[in-house]
């Protein structure tokens, strides 16, 4: 069985690449990426293939049984059609079975519901593509807020809008382990998954950092409103909108969502303390 892993050189598809090879042997893993290069070290078979160029990914695709398709990160209406250029080409090789990586969040009302309604119709085209399917919907990872802490012990807090709204964040490296398993096993096929570790809120969340980390964070809320401000001042109009749309989601319980992720991975997911420490492991 030959498996691809689209976006292979990005952190989730690395990570999902690095669990299948423990899976099914590393000559049955293909990378997939936009830059090939930047994919050499996974020690596995790399084929180029670009969203954007459906030449590339017929290509890719050939001779593959499963494929991973990572969710793009494109503006949202570029990436519908990205995702379809990847199931298009699969259809055309007669690939079987296709894995996606959506997310989870509120398809209205906030800044972030744009990338979630794409996510959707991403679902929605991979369900009627006549390809077996599994989708799972990504919990928020919890690596940027850890390589963010410098930059929290310089502003001396952890400051967003997200109040005592609750989020069940996961890891790429908790991820990875449960898409290879999705990839693998055919009883997931047809199912749509939550993969999210426990649900917290953002005082628990810096509560953890300083028992772990050593620091002594405090979390204050400020308001929607200006988060957004803020956000789109220091990172500019679209990353900040997402940030802030995050948060605001996280305010209004669109994070808090029951987790399938022991029913996709076959164990539980690891506490908010592990994904900690096994991130300080990796510094
Ligand atoms: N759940 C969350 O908290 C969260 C947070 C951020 C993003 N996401 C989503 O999760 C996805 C994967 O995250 P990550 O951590 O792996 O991000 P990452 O490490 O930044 O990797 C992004 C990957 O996307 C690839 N890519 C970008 N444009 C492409 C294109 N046109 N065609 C093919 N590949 C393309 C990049 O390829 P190159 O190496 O060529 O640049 C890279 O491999 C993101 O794409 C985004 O949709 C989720």
């Amino acid at each position: 069985m030959k498996i691809a892993v689209t976006s292979a050189s990005g952190q989730l598809g690395s990570s999902i690449v690095k669990h299948l090879i423990a899976e099914i042997g590393a000559k049955n893993v293909i990378g997939i990426a936009r830059t090939p290069e930047k994919a050499a070290h996974l020690g596995v078979e790399i084929r180029k293939g670009d969203y954007n160029n459906p030449q590339e990914l017929e290509l890719a695709l050939k001779g593959i049984d499963a494929v991973l398709l990572v969710s793009g990160m494109d503006e949202p209406q570029k990436r519908i059609q990205q995702h379809r250029n990847v199931i298009e080409a699969a259809k055309l090789n007669g690939v079987k079975k296709i894995v996606y990586t959506s997310i989870v969040g509120a398809e209205e009302n906030n800044a972030f519901s744009p990338i979630v309604q794409t996510n959707r119709q991403t679902e929605e085209d991979i369900k009627v593509s006549g390809l077996e399917w599994v989708i799972g919907r990504n919990g928020i990872y919890i690596e940027p807020d850890l390589e963010y802490i410098d930059t929290y012990l310089k502003e001396g807090e952890v400051r967003n809008c997200a109040a005592d709204g609750k989020c069940t964040y996961t890891s790429r490296e908790e991820l990875g382990f449960a898409y290879a398993k999705m990839l693998v096993e055919e009883k997931h096929n047809g199912n749509t998954y939550n993969l999210v570790g426990n649900a917290i809120t953002q005082t628990e969340l810096v509560s953890f950092i300083n028992q772990e980390f050593n620091t002594n964070l405090v979390f204050n809320s400020v308001s929607v409103e200006s988060y957004l401000a803020e956000r789109k001042a220091a990172l500019g109009d679209f990353i900040g909108t997402v940030i802030a749309g995050i948060y605001a989601g996280i305010k209004n319980g669109a994070n808090d969502v029951p987790s399938d992720f022991e029913k996709a991975a076959g164990r539980p997911h690891i506490s908010t303390l592990a994904m900690m420490e096994n991130f300080k492991k990796k510094m």
